[in-house]
C-alpha cells in the first residue's frame, strides 16, 4: 500500500467531549468530529437529554438550554458503553442522573466501580437498582479521590469524575488519574469552555469547581489509534504511507515497536511517513496505560507479527479476553498460542485468505489488515464493528491501493 492518508478526529475524545457539552447552557461548536456510528449514538443520547444538535462535515453544533430528560435509557447505552459519560455531565449540570448500567462486552467484563467511587467522593448519593445507576446530590462538593483500579488507571472514570467535578463546589483532586491524550483533550475542552482544570496529562488532576460559562469552539485531537492502524498497514504490506493530520507524539510507544520490528518511521509534528520495505524481526509487546503501548493497538500488531519471522509475544494487561482475533488469524494459517494474558506468535511466511468473523472494533481492523496481506480473497463478516471507530475505512484503504469492497450480508 502506498500514498497519503488523512486521519480523522479521535473517537475517544469526541464521545466524552460531546457528553461534557451538556454541562453548559452556552453554544458549543466542535470541529474534527469523526462521523462514526458511536458518535451518532452519542448525538442521539444528548438530543434525548435536551440538546439541539446539528452535525455535518465533521462539525457539530450543540446547544442545551434546558435538560428535558435526566436519564440515559438502556436502548442507547446497550449500543455504546461510553454513554456513561452523561452521568458526570448531568451531575455537574443538574445534580441528578439515571443511567442504565452498561453490560460487559466482547472484550471481557468491564466494571464501573471507579466511576461510582468518584461520584460518591463528590457527595453523590448512588444506588444501583433494576439495571440503572440512580444518582442524586443536593450539591456536589469537591473532594480528593484516588481512581487507581486493579489494572491501573481508568480513562473512563478519570474523564467522568473530571466532568462531574466541574459542577462541584470547591476543589477536586483526582490522584492515579489516567494520562491518555484523550483525557488531556477533554480537560482542554473544559478549560476553553470556562472551567478550571489543571494537571491533565499527569497522574494528578485538579478541578476547581466553577461550572462552565462561555460559548466555545474546539477541535478534537486526531485519532491516534486510526493513525497507528495505518502505520501497521504500511509495514504489514511492505508499502509506504504518508499519514497526515496525526500527532506522532501520541503514538511514541507504537512507533517505537514498529521500528523495532523493522518498519522505518519519519516523524514530523503533524504527520509521519511509514515505510515497511525493510527486513522484519520478531518483537515483544507489553500493553500498558499511556504512555505505554495501547491495548487498542495490540490486535493490529498481532496481524503484523503473524508474518514476521521468529517468535513474538504480546502481553495484554488491561482487558481479559482481548485476543479474539487470534483464532480468526489462526484460520488464515497464523501460528499463535494463547497462554493466559500472553499471545505467543510464531511468524509464518504468508497468511492465506479465509472467511472471517469480526468480534469487536480493533479485532475487526486486525482481520482487515491481515486480509490485505494474505494470499487470495478474504471475507470479513460483521464489519459493523468497524463503523463504530473508523471513518471511511475501506475508502481510505482503497485510496492507498488496497483492493477492498463492502458487500451487504
Ligand atoms: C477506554 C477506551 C478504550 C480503551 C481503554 C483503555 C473510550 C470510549 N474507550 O475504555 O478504547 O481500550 O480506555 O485504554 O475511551 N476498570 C475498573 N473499574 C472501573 C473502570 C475500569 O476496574 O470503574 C478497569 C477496566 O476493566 C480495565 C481498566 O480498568 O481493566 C482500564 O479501563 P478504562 O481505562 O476505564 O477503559 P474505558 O474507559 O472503558
Amino acid at each position: 500500500m502506498h500514498g497519503n492518508v488523512r486521519i480523522s478526529g479521535a473517537k475517544n475524545s469526541a464521545l466524552p467531549i460531546i457528553a461534557a457539552s451538556l454541562v453548559s447552557t452556552k453554544k458549543v461548536i466542535l470541529e474534527n468530529i469523526p462521523d462514526l456510528v458511536d458518535v451518532r449514538t452519542m448525538i442521539e443520547l444528548v438530543e434525548y437529554i435536551g440538546s439541539e444538535v446539528e452535525f455535518s462535515h465533521n462539525t457539530l453544533k450543540m446547544h442545551t438550554p434546558k435538560i428535558k430528560n435526566f436519564d440515559a435509557p438502556y436502548d442507547i447505552v446497550r449500543k455504546m458503553r461510553a454513554s456513561y459519560y452523561v452521568l458526570g455531565a448531568l451531575m455537574a449540570r443538574s445534580n441528578q442522573a439515571k443511567v442504565s448500567l452498561p453490560g460487559g462486552c466482547a472484550i471481557g467484563p468491564r466494571p464501573i466501580d471507579l466511576h461510582i467511587k468518584g461520584m460518591k467522593a463528590l457527595g453523590v448519593d448512588i444506588n444501583v437498582s433494576e439495571g440503572f445507576i440512580n444518582a442524586k446530590a443536593k450539591k456536589l462538593i469537591g473532594h480528593d479521590v484516588n481512581l487507581q483500579g486493579p489494572k491501573g488507571t481508568s480513562v473512563g472514570a478519570t474523564i467522568n469524575v473530571m466532568i462531574a467535578a466541574t459542577g462541584a463546589k470547591g476543589d477536586t483532586v483526582i490522584s492515579s488519574a489516567a494520562c491518555e491524550p484523550e483525557v488531556v483533550d477533554v480537560a482542554d475542552f473544559l478549560n476553553v469552555s470556562g472551567c478550571h482544570v489543571s494537571g491533565q496529562g499527569t497522574h494528578t488532576i485538579v478541578i476547581k469547581g466553577s461550572g462552565s460559562a462561555k460559548d466555545v469552539e474546539y477541535a478534537v485531537i486526531p485519532d491516534r489509534i486510526e493513525a497507528g492502524t495505518f502505520a501497521v498497514a504500511a509495514v504489514l504490506t511492505g508499502g509506504s504511507i504518508n499519514i497526515t493530520g496525526c500527532c506522532p507524539e501520541h503514538l511514541a510507544s507504537v512507533l517505537d515497536k514498529l521500528e523495532e520490528s523493522g518498519g522505518r518511521v519519519t516523524r514530523k509534528k503533524n504527520s509521519m511517513f511509514v515505510n515497511g520495505h525493510g527486513r522484519k524481526q520478531a518483537i515483544n509487546v507489553y500493553v500498558a496505560p499511556f504512555p505505554g503501548f495501547p491495548t487498542d493497538m495490540q490486535a493490529q500488531f498481532m496481524a503484523l507479527l503473524a508474518t514476521v519471522p521468529g517468535t513474538s509475544t504480546i502481553k495484554e494487561t488491561i482487558f481479559e479476553n482481548r485476543f479474539m482475533q487470534a483464532v480468526e488469524l489462526m484460520r488464515m494459517g497464523a501460528d499463535i498460542t494463547i497462554e493466559g494474558d500472553t499471545a505467543v506468535i510464531n511468524g509464518v511466511r504468508q497468511l492465506s485468505s479465509a472467511y472471517l468473523m469480526a468480534s469487536d472494533l480493533r479485532a475487526s481492523a486486525s482481520l482487515v489488515l491481515a486480509g490485505l496481506a494474505a494470499k487470495g480473497e478474504t471475507i470479513v463478516r460483521r464489519i459493523y464493528h468497524l463503523d463504530r471507530g473508523y471513518e471511511k475505512f475501506e475508502e481510505k484503504l482503497r485510496s492507498l491501493g488496497a483492493r477492498i469492497e463492502r458487500q451487504s450480508e
